[in-house]
């Protein structure tokens, strides 16, 4: 099995891709020293400007000068290597944030939590490469067409997220059950989006790697992927528990002690399923003691704070400082075996072991 992969002229000596982590979660810290070890670290793009001086006055000021001072830290903590980032459709501000990774020069863009069918055409003429986030066979077959059909172009990359993934989930409730997830498992996933991404490596002459997430560990874990067909995986909860990680110490601790017992299913304001560690903030959210009183971020284009259960922008903030009387974490759904904060570097090497 091979340990190298790439991304047409992006080259990667360790095939893990660190997932993008919203708020505040995955940064320059995190993704420039996943990208230092040989693997390829992802910021996430939502507010994060959050703890700048400025985010309460000017907050686009605020968030436009953190992205760019983060891809430098990012570039300087890599030494130069490829560095990405993540920009949920979900946004409000979507269009503008790919705008603004593209001109700041990020070498990928990964678009999820939505359909990023306009992807192409919002980063035309640019360097920057783009691969979006799916969850099945049926959504890869959807955006290659439309992609294929509106702009002739070829995602760079794609992500296949299964449902044991931390975060936003693009999969149903009902398909989230122990029955369910126990039938869905993600090596099972891969041939069919392999499937849907052949006839387009031939229509452009060059590979399209696949990239599969959700739930990965150990390093066997990673190998079941590989051997499944996908060129590199996915992790986020296990980075979470690194001294890089750009999360408070609380946050990383909360990851760790995690149970199974602890983790839930929740439903985001985005309108989508996600994944988290239960807390007393969470059990609030349910009794409808946490309703958002006015909207102060406007993160989410489909949130109406009118009805909306919690804000989600000042919960994801709260969480990331550590203050969990106020917000939560969100995890993968095998979060409960990872045991111990360790760096980055260790971890790499571990998922990695017997390779070739
Ligand atoms: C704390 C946390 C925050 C996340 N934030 C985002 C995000 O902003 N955008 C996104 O597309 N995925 C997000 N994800 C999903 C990750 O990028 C990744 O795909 C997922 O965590 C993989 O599953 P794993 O945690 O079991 O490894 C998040 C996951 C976690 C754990």
């Amino acid at each position: 099995m091979k340990t190298q992969f790439n991304i047409g002229n992006l080259e990667f000596s360790k095939p893990i891709v660190q997932g993008g982590m919203g708020i505040g979660i995955s940064l320059s810290s995190l993704a420039g020293t996943v990208s230092k070890f040989g693997g390829l670290g992802v910021l996430s793009a939502v507010e994060m400007g959050a703890d700048y001086p400025n985010y309460q006055t000017n907050p686009k000021a605020a968030n436009r000068q953190a992205m760019t001072d983060h891809f430098k830290q990012a570039k300087a903590i890599a030494g130069n290597r490829p560095i990405g980032i993540n920009i949920m459709v979900a946004l409000t501000a979507y269009e503008q944030l790919v705008k603004d990774a593209v001109q700041t020069g990020y070498d990928i863009i990964f678009a999820g939590a939505g359909l990023p069918l306009t992807l192409p055409e919002l980063t035309r003429h640019s360097l920057t490469k783009i691969a979006p986030i799916i969850s099945s066979k049926r959504v890869a077959k959807l955006i290659l067409k439309h992609w294929w059909r509106h702009y002739q172009v070829a995602p760079d990359a794609i992500v296949l997220e299964g449902p044991l993934a931390g975060g936003h989930l693009g999969f149903k409730n009902e398909d989230l059950s122990p029955e369910r997830l126990a039938q869905q498992a993600l090596p099972a996933l891969i041939p069919g989006v392999l499937e849907e991404i052949k006839p387009y490596e031939d229509l452009v002459g060059r590979h399209i790697p696949l990239i599969a997430g959700g739930g990965i560990t150990t390093a066997a874990d990673l190998r079941e992927s590989l051997a499944a067909g996908a060129d590199a995986v996915q992790i986020g909860s296990r980075f979470v528990a690194t001294t890089e990680c750009d999360a408070s110490q609380a946050f990383k601790d909360a990851m760790v002690a995690a149970t199974k017992a602890d983790i839930e299913i929740i439903v985001s304001p985005a309108g989508l399923p996600g994944r988290a560690i239960h807390n007393r903030f969470l059990e609030e959210v349910k009794a409808g003691l946490r309703q958002p009183q006015n909207c102060p971020i406007n993160c989410i284009k489909s949130c109406d704070y009118k009805t909306a259960p919690y804000c989600i922008g000042l919960a994801l903030i709260a969480g990331k400082a550590g203050d969990l009387e106020n917000g939560y974490v969100f995890c993968g759904a095998n979060a409960d075996k990872i045991t111990q904060i360790t760096t980055v570097e260790a971890l790499m090497d571990e998922l990695t072991q017997e390779l070739d």
